[in-house]
């Protein structure tokens, strides 16, 4: 079985990868790539699933721990301002989403945020019974609308459309309480027109929940501007949090005052300190925080949004849209005569910052992949997922991922039983 290494294709003298490190040399973003610690001998592009670690985090962490909780011990959650985190991480993330101060709020999980943003618009609409998503939705959006269904509001239907916004607008109507739709796809990365369904959605007298988990970061949105009700979302893909960072959630200004949270924890209360048995809401967001936050993981969000706040979402993006359009240039030119078959739309405008193929053996090709230093993931049952976080991925990653895929192809070592072996994480 003929292998190759990284290390051997990147000495090669091809002239794609010569051109790519040229592309490198003029990319605008590459000294911000400098300030991420990924291992080396390794082309990461699963920053679509867990991004990259900002390298300052462990001492930011260490500090964190040892001044912070060993020496301010209980002191720190005013001394550090600990206790309002979720809100000033919150304003700082605001402006990646086109969000004002005070909409914004970095907590909880996005499938817990989901929850509570779901239910508060449905009780804001409190005669409609139907819930618009979409069948291929992360799995986690429609268990939490089925779990709210079953358990809350057995008198709601959740119908689901397809992948064209177009099967989407036909299932809205006066019946339609909420619309709650991933503005890009977790499987092929198609971008839904969020301007044209809100407006729709709210023609027909609906809401709307967008889910940004794969947008924030890598695609430029304004929640305002689109007139969106409420949004949710993780920081732990393109917003680098780490793993299980804090997700955050939107309400717009004009909701604050009637949007319930139905989870009432302490901290939701306008007066947590006071020690009050008799619950009542905050006035602001902070009526959406529920329990004590993990402080940790938001100082690695505060080292991630020092970097997102060095450059502009107009520079990720057209990077983003370069790097996706190469992988997908160079993998159907290095692989042609492979059953591969581009997953994603091939119109880089209507595609987030990740590259989807479909082949029946997805899962040992990932792996064998992987093996050989090329990290994307697998999404069942056949999606090899690559995902481009322009921030410190590099155009020389991308020729190096096509070319070890070719290789992977073209040796047939996924064949190796090693490859077949299940994972628990994929
Ligand atoms: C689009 C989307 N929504 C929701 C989730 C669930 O997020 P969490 O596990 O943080 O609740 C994910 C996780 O990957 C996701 O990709």
């Amino acid at each position: 079985m003929k292998t190759t290494s990284l290390e051997t294709l990147s000495i090669s003298q091809s002239p794609g990868l010569l051109d790519a490190r040229k592309q490198d040399g003029l990319d605008p973003l590459s000294s911000i790539g400098d300030l991420f610690d990924l291992p080396p001998d390794l082309v990461y592009l699963d920053g679509n699933s867990l991004g990259a670690m900002p390298a300052v985090v462990p001492e930011k962490i260490q500090e964190a721990v040892t001044e912070g909780w060993r020496t301010g011990l209980i002191r720190s959650w005013n001394d550090r301002d600990w206790h309002i985190l979720p809100l000033t991480l919150g304003n700082r993330l605001a402006p990646l989403m086109g969000a004002n101060a005070g909409e914004v709020l970095v907590v909880d999980s996005t499938s817990i945020n989901l929850f509570k943003t779901l239910s508060a618009a449905l009780e804001m609409r409190p005669d409609r019974t139907e819930i618009v998503s979409e069948r291929d939705n992360f799995p986690s959006d429609l268990h939490i609308i089925q779990g709210a269904i079953t358990h809350f509001y057995p008198q709601h239907k959740l119908v689901e459309g397809k992948e064209s916004d177009e099967s989407i607008l036909e299932l809205i109507g006066p019946s339609t309480a909420v619309v709650t739709l991933t503005q890009v796809s977790y499987r092929t990365g198609l971008i839904r027109d969020m301007e044209r369904i809100t407006k729709e959605a709210h023609r027909a007298g609906a809401l709307v929940i967008w889910d940004l988990a794969h947008t924030l970061g890598a695609v430029p949105v304004d929640l305002n501007a689109a007139d969106v009700d409420f949004a949710v979302g993780c920081t732990y893909k393109y917003l680098n949090a780490g793993p299980g960072g804090p997700a955050y959630l939107f309400v717009a200004d004009r909701h604050i005052t009637d949007a319930v949270n139905p989870l009432t924890g302490w901290q939701a209360h306008a007066d947590p300190f006071s020690f009050d048995t008799h619950f009542k809401p905050a006035s602001n967001i902070d009526k959406f925080r529920c329990g004590t936050p993990g402080v940790l993981s938001y100082i690695a969000l505060e080292s991630s949004l020092d970097i997102f706040e060095m450059v502009d979402m107009e520079t990720i993006r057209k990077k983003s849209k370069r790097l996706t359009t190469l992988f997908v240039d160079l993998v159907e030119s290095f692989c042609n005569g492979y059953p591969l078959q581009l997953a994603s739309p091939r119109d880089s405008n209507q595609r987030g910052s990740q590259v989807s193929f479909s082949h029946t053996d997805g899962w040992p090709i990932m792996q064998a992949l992987i093996a050989h230093g090329v990290i994307g993931d697998f999404r069942a049952p056949d999606l090899l997922r690559f995902g481009f976080a322009p921030l410190y991925t590099r155009y020389e990653d991308v020729w190096l991922a096509a070319s070890m895929l070719a290789h992977i192809l073209e040796s047939e070592c996924w064949k190796d039983p090693a490859y077949t072996t299940p994972k628990l994480v994929t």
